[in-house]
């Protein structure tokens, strides 16, 4: 599933491209999610190699293994293949990928499951690398309900001893609000922007593309944007360290994700949330990621 041009989406298609030949690590794809970069890459906006199959997440399992590489035929893995920087898109029925960022499948995710995790999760698990929290500060979390803000949520409300406040759309707030049940970090839910306290948090983490929230953040704290189609001017405030974060290919980064999603659903039956459709029917699932107000991952199948 791919592009031959640019545009709306009704340019995706179905390509019909050679298989990858028995060198390397061969993936039969189960399951492949939309990401909003996907979109991005569609319309133009990101520049890409053209004919391009798109898609970044992946899970399957092993066609073939080459000698030595850890896996063999048959075993479930899951990848990040970052289509932008290596070419390779995962929305393919077999993918060629590198078996150093490759993982495998816990036993408690199934396939769907697994798609719906990597690029979503390792960008959560790095951003907060980039931007510790540490007991007593403040944070601000924007677009909690996406999935990137959601993974961030679940690891921010983990931190014992921090305030972290939700920011999310006004139909979200129940959702979110319940999100924190049981969880040891403290903060409230807020649903508008216009009446977030200036200069009052430590960290603000944008996962939803709020520029003007770089005014929340305290003198010497930290903005870190993941929306770079809309990061403020970091000129704007001179005095507020700005970080915008991209996410890079890391296995360990990503067997974290896969760990830690694994232990959420075995013990407390939370799994990703998930709409499953045909490869053939991707544009369906642009359309309804374009037009806003969707949640969860779209998982596109061969
Ligand atoms: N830098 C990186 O490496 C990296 C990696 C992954 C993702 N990203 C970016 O991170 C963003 C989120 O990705 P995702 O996978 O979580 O997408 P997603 O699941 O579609 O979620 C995006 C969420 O942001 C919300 N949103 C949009 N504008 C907002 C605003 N001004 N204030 C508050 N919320 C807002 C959306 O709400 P509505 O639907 O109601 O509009 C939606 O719930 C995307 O821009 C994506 O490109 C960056």
């Amino acid at each position: 599933m791919g592009i031959t041009r640019t545009g709306g989406p009704e340019v995706l298609g179905l390509l019909d491209l050679p298989e990858p030949d028995g060198d390397g690590l061969v993936i039969r794809v189960a399951a492949a999610a939309v990401n909003p970069v996907d979109l991005a890459t569609r319309s133009g906006l990101i520049p890409t190699a053209l004919p391009a199959v798109l898609g970044w997440d992946l899970a399957g399992t092993v066609a073939h293994a080459p000698a030595g590489c850890g896996y063999t035929a048959g075993d479930r893995v899951m990848a990040m293949t970052a289509q932008l920087g290596t070419g390779v898109g995962s929305m393919a029925e077999y993918v060629r990928f590198d078996p150093e960022y490759v993982v495998r499948v816990p036993d408690a995710l199934d396939l769907v499951d697994a798609a719906a995790l990597p690029l979503a999760g390792v960008t959560a698990v790095q951003a907060l690398r980039r931007t510790p929290v540490r007991a007593g500060r403040r944070v601000l979390l924007v677009g909690a309900q996406g999935s990137l803000g959601g993974q961030l949520a679940v690891r921010l409300l983990d931190e014992p001893d921090t305030t972290t406040d939700l920011l999310v759309r006004p139909g979200d707030a129940e959702a979110c609000r319940a999100l924190r049940l049981g969880r040891p970090g403290g903060g409230a839910v807020l649903t508008d922007p216009a009446r977030v306290e200036a200069k009052a948090y430590d960290v603000v983490v944008d996962a939803g593309g709020a520029p003007d929230l770089i005014e929340a953040v305290c003198p010497g704290g930290t903005f870190l944007t993941l929306v770079p189609f809309a990061a403020p001017d970091p000129a704007r405030r001179p005095d507020v360290e700005f970080v915008l974060h991209g996410v890079e290919l890391d296995r360990a980064d990503l067997a974290e994700v896969a760990a830690h999603a694994a232990h959420a659903a075995r013990d407390a039956g939370v799994r990703p949330r998930t709409t499953v459709l045909p490869f053939a029917d991707a544009h369906e699932a642009h359309r309804r990621l374009e037009a806003g107000g969707f949640r969860g991952k779209f998982v596109l199948m061969p």
